[in-house]
C-alpha cells in the first residue's frame, strides 16, 4: 500500500507528526512530508510505499484538511 500526501494543500496542523512521528516530519515551510518517501514532481504530492498502515490511520483521520490518503497498489 501507499501513503499519500497533498502537500501543497497542509496547512501545518502538525497532528500527522504528533500521532505518526516515525513517518510524519514538519520541514522549513511549516509542512508536512513524509519520511523516507518521494515527492511527485508532477503533482506535488508525496507518496511513499509501506506495508502496514499503523499509525498512518491516525494520520488520516486526524488531518483536518483530509490530504492524507492510504491506497492499495
Ligand atoms: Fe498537514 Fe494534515 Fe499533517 S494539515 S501537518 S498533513 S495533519
Amino acid at each position: 500500500m501507499k501513503i499519500i500526501q497533498k502537500y501543497n494543500e497542509c496547512i501545518g496542523c502538525g497532528s500527522c507528526v504528533a500521532l505518526c512521528p516515525k513517518f510524519w516530519e514538519m520541514d522549513n515551510e511549516g509542512k508536512a512530508y513524509l519520511k523516507g518517501g518521494k515527492k511527485n514532481p508532477e503533482t506535488g504530492d508525496w507518496e511513499l510505499e509501506i506495508r502496514k498502515a499503523g499509525c498512518n490511520k491516525d494520520a488520516v483521520d486526524a488531518c483536518p484538511v483530509q490530504i492524507i490518503k492510504i491506497v492499495e497498489c
